[in-house]
C-alpha cells in the first residue's frame, strides 16, 4: 500500500475491490458517484485492462462517465442498456435495514433511477456511513429551479409535521451560485438530525410540487460491503439475511493508485 493512502481511502478501496467480485463479464453495471464509487470504477477499469473483463457501465453522473472512459470501461446510457444486472454505489448513511441517504455529491436523481433499474444494488462504504437511525447527514432533495424559494418554504413547513429533531433547510451552493445538478436542478439539504420514519418521509417529500426526488433510498439496496483500513470487509445481504467477513489483500494493486483524484 502506498504511504499516501489514508486509512479512510484504504477502507473505501477494499470495499470497492470486494464488490468487484459480484461483477462478471457480460454484465450491465450501474456505476455510482462519489469518492468510494470512484475506487470501484478504477478497480473495474483495472479488471478490464488486466483480466479482460467485458462489461457495459452505466454512469450516474458526468464525473463518473469521465472517469469510466479514462480507465477504459465501455459506457452506455440507461436508455441504451435498459435494465442492469447490478449497480454499485457509495452512500452517505445506511441503517440496519439498508435504507440509505444519498446525494451528498449531488447525483441522487440519476443514482436512484439507475439503482432502481437494477437486479441488485450494492453499497460500498467505510464504517463511518453506518448508523442506527438515518438523519445525522443532511438529507439532499433535488428541486427544480422554477419557484425554488416556494418549494423550499413548503419543505420547511412539511418537515415540522414529521418525526425529526432538526428543521433547517439550506440551498446547496457552488461558490456564490446555487449548485446545479446534471439535470439542471438545484439541491436543498434538510438538516433533520434524526429521521424517525424514513419511509413516510420519502413518500411525503415527493408529493411537494417542485421536488424532483429525495435522497432517501428505501428498499433499494440489497447488499452492503463495508471496508476497514486493515483490509477486513463485511458483506451484509439483506435478502439472504447473511453477514460474512472477508479480507482483501491490496499490496498488489498499486497500478490503480496512480493519478488519484478521488
Ligand atoms: C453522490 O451523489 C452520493 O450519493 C454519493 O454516493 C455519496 O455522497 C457517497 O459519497 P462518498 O463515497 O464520496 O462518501
Amino acid at each position: 500500500m502506498p504511504a499516501s493512502l489514508s486509512a479512510i481511502d484504504t477502507a473505501k478501496f477494499v470495499a470497492a475491490k470486494r464488490a468487484c467480485q459480484f461483477v462478471e463479464s457480460g454484465m450491465r453495471v450501474g456505476l455510482g458517484t462519489g469518492s468510494t464509487a470512484a475506487w470501484l470504477v478504477r478497480c473495474l477499469g483495472d479488471m478490464v485492462e488486466q483480466d479482460g473483463l467485458r462489461i457495459t457501465g452505466v454512469p450516474t453522473s458526468t464525473r463518473t462517465a469521465d472517469l469510466a472512459r479514462e480507465v477504459g470501461i465501455e459506457i452506455a446510457t440507461l436508455d441504451e442498456a435498459k435494465w442492469l444486472d447490478i449497480t454499485i454505489d457509495g452512500a452517505d448513511e445506511f441503517d440496519p435495514e439498508l435504507n440509505l441517504i444519498k446525494g451528498g455529491g449531488g447525483a441522487l436523481l440519476q443514482e436512484k433511477i439507475v439503482a432502481t433499474a437494477s437486479d441488485r444494488m450494492i453499497v460500498i462504504a467505510d464504517r463511518t456511513k453506518q448508523v442506527d437511525t438515518l438523519g445525522a447527514f443532511p438529507l439532499p432533495v433535488e428541486i427544480i429551479p422554477f419557484g425554488w424559494q416556494t418549494t423550499k418554504a413548503l419543505l420547511e413547513e412539511t418537515i415540522t409535521a414529521l418525526d425529526v429533531v432538526g428543521e433547517k433547510v439550506t440551498l446547496r451552493m457552488d461558490g456564490p451560485a446555487p449548485f446545479v445538478t446534471d439535470e439542471g436542478n438545484h439541491i436543498v439539504d434538510l438538516h433533520l438530525g434524526r429521521i424517525g420514519n424514513a419511509r413516510q418521509m420519502a413518500l411525503i417529500l415527493n408529493q411537494i410540487p417542485g421536488v424532483v426526488e429525495n435522497g432517501l433510498f428505501i428498499d433499494i439496496c440489497d447488499i452492503t460491503v463495508i471496508g476497514n483500513a486493515d483490509g477486513r470487509v463485511q458483506v451484509k445481504d439483506i435478502n439472504q439475511g447473511t453477514t460474512e467477513e472477508d479480507f482483501i489483500a491490496f499490496e498488489e494493486e498499486e497500478n490503480i493508485f496512480v493519478d488519484l483524484d478521488g
